[in-house]
């Protein structure tokens, strides 16, 4: 008999099977995916990245508008994780040269990408105007007279929307309404008029303003911030349609919408976000008599996070009888998982080679980094017998893991793999001792030095 997955946690083809024993991640039994790639090993279900891109694609479908959903690359990305967002017809914020760069050697197609960050270097927005790109989200005035003058050279006419502090900040039910919000992005309202007025007059030749982008926060758990974003855009559509007669027609409402990391939390699935985030669109439109808008999103981890699966091997283990506490080491930590060291994040994890023995031992999950903040989860409950050998299941981590991790310690960084209907296939190498020495130089002087100390 075989079990099926909590799906909110784990990823939808996550399986225990009775018989043998043996849990599996896209129908490839653990033991073999050890023999196949080691540990620790990032494991991606290629079931659940296409589930959870083709909801967010039709639960927006019956918007009236176009629809543009962007994965958030910051979340994950590789080229091959590039052509399966390409087959399943979303398109990709990027925020780097690098992410760009990843996007566009993977063929994938430019008008698809949109441009984002707070810093874009003058090097970014040449290769990005260079070889192409949907729209460029104008962060500030600096980037906005750089992306003139490249325009300019190029003999280009770039399109861009404004990203604006909206006013709205949130995470998890931490929910804000500022009026005048300190954050390092974009243009706060009282700055809208000067930049329209740039583009407008002085730069209406190199830059086209097709409409205003907007990112709440991640992690989120409630809708309404949403819903009172898109009354704060169109209020701002309207009144620049008043003021400069200029229609805009692209809204971009960011990302941010949360995900289960643990039973008791219960984010909004992606149906009920986009049905009310469309009826608001839809009746304020109407209220205000304002065409509507092409609706752009953003998703990051509520695409990917689930999908990710983090497999570890355990070693040592130390028992502190004085205080009760043990600490259980895997083969990984912050050098591939960064979050809960950075930012208290919390992960669900079960050990799968023991995954029928109750999980009853209260234990703190450690790595193997030189840091006493390397805690992957504070308290796990593992079967009692757990010893060196074992192998431990981090979920949730396919958002947010391997685009933070490092070689700290000079640790490689572990493979990522794809599975499905039995099959494993490499997204990224395990990195290897030679990589981590690959772009280290002993300089000239050194080298000669030690000729002359052996003469
Ligand atoms: C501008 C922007 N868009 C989208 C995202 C993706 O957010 P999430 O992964 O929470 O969906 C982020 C995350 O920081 C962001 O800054």
């Amino acid at each position: 008999m075989t079990t099926s997955p909590n799906t909110q946690i784990q990823p939808l083809s996550f399986a225990f099977d009775e018989s043998t024993g043996q849990v599996s991640i896209g129908g490839v039994p653990l033991p073999e995916l050890i023999k196949r790639h080691g540990t620790p090993l990032y494991i991606m279900d290629e079931e659940t990245l296409r589930q959870m891109m083709q909801s967010y694609k039709s639960a927006f479908e019956r918007y009236p508008a176009p629809v543009q959903v962007l994965f958030a690359a910051k979340a994950n990305l590789t080229m091959g994780l590039c052509a399966l967002i390409q087959q399943e017809g979303l398109g990709i914020d990027v925020v780097s040269g690098g992410e760009y760069y990843t996007a566009l050697k993977s063929n994938f197609p430019t008008e698809n990408l949109v441009f984002n960050g707070n810093n874009k270097t003058v090097d970014e927005l040449e290769l990005v105007i260079h070889h192409g790109i949907g729209l460029i989200s104008v962060d500030n005035f600096h980037e906005l007279t750089l992306i003139h003058q490249i325009a300019q050279q190029t003999g280009k006419r770039v399109d861009v929307v404004l990203r604006i502090t909206p006013g709205i900040e949130c995470h998890t039910h931490d929910y804000i309404k500022t009026g005048l919000l300190d954050s390092k992005f974009g243009f706060d309202l009282s700055r809208l008029s000067q930049v329209i007025d740039l583009i407008t007059t002085d730069y209406n030749e190199t830059i086209r303003l097709t409409g205003l982008h907007a990112h709440i926060g991640s992690q989120i758990f409630e809708i309404k911030p949403y819903v009172d974003l898109i009354e704060v855009m169109l209020n701002l559509f309207y009144n620049i349609r008043e003021h400069y007669g200029l229609t805009l027609t692209h809204m971009n409402i960011g990302g941010g919408l949360g995900i289960a990391y643990q039973s008791q939390d219960d984010p909004p699935n992606v149906s009920d976000y986009a049905n009310q985030v469309i009826d608001k669109l839809i009746d304020y439109a109407e209220k205000i008599d304002f065409p509507l808008p092409m609706l752009i999103l953003e998703p990051g981890r509520s695409l990917v996070a689930t999908a990710g699966t983090t497999l570890y091997r355990v070693g040592s283990t130390k028992v502190i009888p004085e205080i009760n506490k043990t600490y259980v080491a895997v083969d990984g930590g912050m050098g591939d998982n960064i979050r809960p060291a950075l930012y208290g994040a919390v992960y669900t994890a079960l050990i799968a080679n023991k995954y029928n023995e109750p999980h009853t031992r209260h234990v703190t999950l450690a790595g193997k980094y030189c840091e006493s903040g390397d805690i992957l989860i504070r308290d796990l409950l593992v079967p009692e017998s757990i010893a060196p050998g074992d192998l431990v299941l981090v979920f949730g981590t396919g958002a947010y893991n391997y685009t933070m991790s490092s070689n700290y310690n000079r640790v490689p960084r572990p493979a990522m793999v794809l599975v499905n209907d039995g099959q494993s296939q490499v997204l990224i190498q395990r990195e290897t001792y030679d990589d981590i020495i690959a772009r280290d130089l002993i300089p000239e002087s050194f080298l000669t030095q030690k000729v002359s100390a052996e003469n």
